[in-house]
């Protein structure tokens, strides 16, 4: 117990509905394959299935969905034997340990979350209304967290409002009931734009995504195709590259020199955007051809090993959680009697 207080814990989940793309991969899995091979940290990846059903209830797409993200993360590297790997549906006590923080959280705090709004909205665009598992959500999150003192959440931007709400429930319980919660803090990946329009790579900005097995030819018909700086009219029209997702890229995927290179070139005009695009693809494809590759072969693993491995985790991890939950639960004056 003593030592494993001193290691850092790396926690983070990832729904289980749609497809993984390259948004997901570089703005948290990649970061879990790093943490998993650094001897300081313990690992809990695990499939947010719960958080999978605030807004439609799809029992075939949903375990569907667990068992390909666990292949996917698979796929990136990450390994049973090293992270616990594990299905939030295993753990009942989050459920519990949940319950107890919303107890703790008002109702305008979630009902202010940047998430939530936007998510009501799309809702009720479609004519449905927003589930209490929709403004609760981040709650559940928190439970996640803390629920193993997670200290290190790798997560995208767009999360981290909930590690921030996941901070304040553990510092307001540890202030009334005494210090049970380490304060988490999240690490955010890189942001990953459309190349289609604004706003960030995924479903709900409606642009194409790149699913981290895309074909060859599909990603490069992606890149060839994507939006640039409007000014770039004409070869000979100089660009600036703050206009332009595709020099976002360059950013992330692209070394120095070349991001340099693609800089200058589009500023003087001196190459055209579709000599800027073959670089990234380029970039795009030495990163993506081995995840294509070992997702293929992880792809046949039957579901019965795949329900194995979220077996395994899942008794791992819920015997932190129920330790956990029981503590906090007789701090607040609930015993099991
Ligand atoms: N809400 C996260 C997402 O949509 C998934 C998630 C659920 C999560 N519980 C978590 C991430 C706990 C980090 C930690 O991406």
């Amino acid at each position: 117990m003593n030592d494993q207080k001193q290691k850092e814990v790396v926690l983070s989940g990832i729904r289980a509905t749609g497809s993984i793309h390259l948004g997901n991969y570089s703005g948290a899995i990649q970061q879990f394959v790093k943490f998993q091979d650094d001897p300081d940290v313990d690992c809990f990846f695990f499939i947010a299935n719960l958080h999978s059903i605030t807004e439609k209830i799809e029992p075939d797409l949903v375990l569907k969905g667990t068992r390909d993200i666990t292949r996917v993360f698979l796929a990136a590297g990450l390994d049973p034997e090293k992270s616990t790997i594990y299905a939030q549906s295993s753990i009942p006590e989050l459920c519990e340990l949940s319950w107890l923080f919303n107890c703790m959280v008002t109702v305008p705090t979630v009902a202010n979350m940047p998430h939530f709004k936007e998510k009501k909205d799309l809702m009720q665009s479609r004519g449905t209304k927003e589930t209490a598992g929709l403004l609760t959500y981040p709650i559940l999150m928190a439970a996640d967290i803390l629920g193993v003192n997670g200290t290190i959440v790798p997560v995208g931007k767009d999360q981290e409002y909930h590690v921030e709400l996941a901070r304040d429930i553990a510092r307001s319980f540890n202030s009334k009931f005494g210090d049970l919660f380490t304060l988490p803090a999240a690490s955010i990946g890189d942001f990953i734009p459309s190349l289609q329009g604004s706003g960030k790579m995924g479903k709900s900005s409606g642009g194409q995504t790149i699913a981290i097995n895309i074909a060859a030819d599909e990603l490069k018909k992606i890149v060839l195709t994507a939006m640039t700086d409007p000014a770039r009219a004409r070869r000979t029209d100089p660009g600036d590259p703050r206009n332009c997702n595709v020099a976002s890229y360059h950013h992330i995927f692209s070394s120095t020199d070349e991001v340099t290179w693609a800089e200058a070139g589009c500023m003087n005009a001196s190459i055209g955007c579709i000599d800027c695009k073959k670089v990234v693809l380029k970039n795009l494809e030495a990163l993506i051809a081995p995840l294509r590759e070992r997702y293929e072969e992880v792809a046949r693993i039957p579901d019965k090993e795949i329900d194995e491995i979220l077996h395994e985790g899942g008794i791992k991890a819920r015997k932190i959680v129920m330790a956990v939950v029981g503590e906090a639960k007789e701090r607040m004056g609930l015993p099991f009697f």
